[in-house]
């Protein structure tokens, strides 16, 4: 990382926009190396620095953190000689840094997936004892009903012995062909699609929209990314805390 002005450094974190870095600063709260800092635009190697804000230590962002839309027909995997990956979505450099996604999509479905090189938090938001909502919308055939609401929020046990946790089913529009927002607390395999199969209502389409706090931007298309903001970094801070 080059060297970058002390707010930039601070609010890269998440924690502080920059004018409350600025205050903090003029406040002869931050230390940096060792002293008082004295202005918020003095350049810092991110690598070096150590800074304190109130005494105590920050970690700086030394990760990269990515929201892609994922496209149907790419693999949320890293390499696979059977087809195009998400990783083949981004630049280069982001591959170079060992990006990952965070949890897997099946090809076919679209929607949220997070890319980052950030171990710890990877780990925390797939942890099975944290049970991070993950929210999908799909598309099936026939019509859900009370009773299928009724099913999911019991917890199903699949044809396979698979017992499920808990979930939400919201009917969105019903019809031939309906919409539902189904909410998971846990991530198996091809879960969503199996556990609206067991009720007789195949999924013909299938996007997740948000995991945990971070919700899939709607302006972006599929195939589309953009890196996480500083809200939506904090955001994913509160779900590193121990539980
Ligand atoms: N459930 C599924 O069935 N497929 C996905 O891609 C994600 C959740």
């Amino acid at each position: 990382m080059p060297s970058e002005r002390l707010d930039k450094l601070l609010a890269s974190t998440g924690r502080w926009s920059r004018s409350e870095v600025k205050r903090l600063v003029r406040e002869g709260r931050v230390e940096a190396n060792g002293h008082i800092a004295a202005s918020a635009e003095k350049k810092y190697d991110a690598h070096e620095v150590r800074l304190l804000v109130d005494g105590e230590a920050v970690r700086l962002c030394k990760f990269v953190y990515i929201m892609l839309n994922k496209p149907a027909g790419v693999l949320s995997a890293t390499e696979d000689g059977k087809g195009k990956t998400v990783l083949e979505l981004l630049p280069e450099e982001y591959s170079r840094r060992g990006l990952f996604p965070v949890g897997r999509l099946d090809k076919d479905t679209e929607g949220l997936l997070l890319l980052t090189d950030d171990g710890q938090l990877a780990h925390a938001l797939l942890s099975p004892k944290r049970h991070v909502d993950k929210v999908y919308l799909a598309v099936v055939e026939g019509e859900p009903d009370e009773a299928d609401r009724a099913a999911f929020a019991r917890g199903m046990e699949l044809g396979d012995g698979l017992k499920c946790l808990p979930a939400e089913l919201e009917i969105v529009s019903a019809g031939a062909r309906s919409e539902v927002k189904v909410t998971l607390r846990e991530g198996k395999f091809h879960q969503v699609k199996r556990m609206l199969a067991a009720r007789g209502k195949p999924v013909v389409y299938l996007k997740r929209l948000s995991m945990g706090p971070l919700g899939l931007d709607a302006s972006l298309a599929p195939g589309q990314w953009r890196e996480l903001t500083a809200p939506e970094l904090s955001a994913l801070a509160g779900q590193m805390k121990p539980k």
